[in-house]
């Protein structure tokens, strides 16, 4: 890919990105990346100083490398002051978060107007607000109503929505290669600039989807929900297995390679969590609630509550290896982030599931490779260690709940040798089980039997 668009000599566009959260960090770096002036726009002086010394307040892969390529460039700043941010160009992505409300299911949509609000007060002349941020249909038309009332006489302001798509992890280079990109546009200017903003991405091919703005909105969460029922439709399986003795992780595999189904998000396991997936099923149940069109996407309900199950199921199988009781039981929770190379710790199953234990009583110590510090400040009463053998130290059982690598990869006999009664429950479905068995080890993962002597294990092909 051509990283600049400085290549007709004019000098570079301007874009400020309002909310330099996961999103907001990743896509104004990238922007940088690709040869725009970035401003990154930021209410929290906490994440903007450490921006702007060149340290990424999250762990994101290659994400601390972009940021200081960005920087040596001298094409990107972050600020607090919303003033700067209106002046700075005419095209303002809005990536700021919106998470469930307190009291509802309902997306809290208090951030993007405030940071609307804040933008449009201030500008003139012409401005494209841009959203990136996931909202429930029918936000950005509010959003643009909201700029017309609060902006000057001389500010011509369009909204448009351009849905993000990345997943933590490999958030650079899902920005810099989307599989798709999504323009929810109301005029043919606005196409436009989207277009040129986006030119480097779309030079390479990347198929471009122009949309009304609804159908952009309705794009992401439609997407979430998907992937969630996908999940949460093979949980569904696991535990019709689990009462029947039958084996999730071959019926997987069976389902996977038949290509009108295909086996991504099809892995049996603890479920998904995080910042986006959770919050995002349950907005889009309010919203359609709201709009009349409730029962089309009352299944989200079920998704939700297969998902939470397994949390609770896994909490039995820990009990039951231990011997029916957890109070004064050691266990060893092998991850706290909602998933590997994330230290998002937000709705994460991981730490729900160690809440859970803890709550009966049992004495948890949590290790993740990146998340100890953000779980820490989520639940302070779990015990944190910091290693993995430090972690497994005496523990009468082992958890996976996390599939780090490191926890993948660690062989048995290490963590047996490192102090750990063998006693593992893999909630990620990853482990090597008849490795474990093979070493002594009691072993148990969720929707597979027990293993037994004698019985025909089952044997996946590679996929
Ligand atoms: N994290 C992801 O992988 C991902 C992927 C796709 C879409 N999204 C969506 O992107 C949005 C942001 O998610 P995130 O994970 O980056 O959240 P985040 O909490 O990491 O970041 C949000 C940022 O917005 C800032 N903010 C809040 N109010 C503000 C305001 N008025 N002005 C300026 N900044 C403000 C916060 O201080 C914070 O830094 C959400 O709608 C989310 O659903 C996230």
């Amino acid at each position: 890919m051509s990283t600049s668009n400085e290549n007709d000599g004019a000098a570079p566009q301007r874009i400020t990105v309002v909310g330099t959260g996961y999103l907001g960090a990743t896509h104004a770096i990238c922007m940088a990346i690709l040869g725009y002036d970035v401003l990154g726009v930021d209410v929290d002086p906490g994440k903007v100083d450490r921006l702007a010394r060149g340290d990424v307040p999250f762990f994101e892969p290659g994400l601390p490398e972009k940021l200081a390529e960005a920087q040596a460039t001298g094409r990107i700043r972050f600020t607090t002051d919303f003033d700067e941010a209106a002046d700075f160009g005419e095209v303002h992505f809005i990536c700021v978060g919106t998470p469930q409300k307190p009291d509802s299911y309902a997306a809290d949509l208090r951030y993007v107007q405030s940071a609307v609000r804040e933008l449009a007060s201030r500008i003139h002349g012409d401005a494209l607000i841009v959203g990136k941020s996931t909202v429930p249909v029918g936000t950005a038309a509010d959003l643009a109503e909201l700029a017309d009332e609060v902006s000057p006489e001389d500010a011509r302001i369009e909204v448009a929505w351009n849905p993000e798509f990345l997943r933590e992890g490999f958030a650079v280079d899902d920005t810099l290669h989307p599989d798709r990109l999504v323009f929810g546009v109301a005029s043919e200017q606005a196409e436009a600039t989207l277009r040129d903003v986006f030119s480097p991405i779309v030079d390479e091919g990347v198929p471009v989807l122009v949309t009304d703005i609804p159908t952009a909105e309705l794009v992401k969460v439609a997407a979430n929900s998907f992937l969630a029922t996908k999940i949460s439709y093979i949980n569904a399986m696991a535990e019709v297995c689990e009462a029947t003795g039958a084996d999730v992780d071959s019926l997987s595999a069976a389902l996977g390679l038949d290509d009108r189904i295909g086996s991504r998000f099809l892995k049996p396991g603890l479920g998904f969590g995080g910042g986006c997936l959770p919050k995002d099923i349950r907005a889009f149940r309010a919203r359609a609630e709201e709009l009349g069109v409730g029962d089309a996407v009352a299944f989200l309900a079920e998704v939700d509550a297969i998902n939470i199950r397994r949390r609770t199921r896994t909490v039995d199988l820990i009990r039951e290896l231990v011997g029916g009781d957890l109070a004064g039981k050691r266990v060893a929770a092998l991850g706290a982030a909602f998933k590997p190379n994330s230290d998002d710790v937000r709705d994460a199953p991981a730490l729900d599931v160690a809440r859970l234990l803890y709550l009966e009583g049992a004495h948890v110590t949590v290790y993740d490779p990146e998340a100890n510090s953000n779980a820490h400040r989520a639940y302070p009463d779990l015990d944190y260690a910091d290693s993995l053998e430090e972690a497994v130290v005496d523990a009468d059982v082992v958890a996976l709940l996390t599939e780090w690598s490191e926890f993948r990869e660690a062989s048995p006999a290490s963590l047996e040798e490192a102090g750990a009664h063998p006693r593992m429950v893999d909630a990620r479905d990853v482990l090597d089980q008849e490795a474990y068995v093979a070493a002594g080890w009691e072993f148990r993962a969720l929707g597979r039997p027990a293993p037994q002597a004698g019985r025909v294990a089952a044997r996946v092909p590679a996929h």
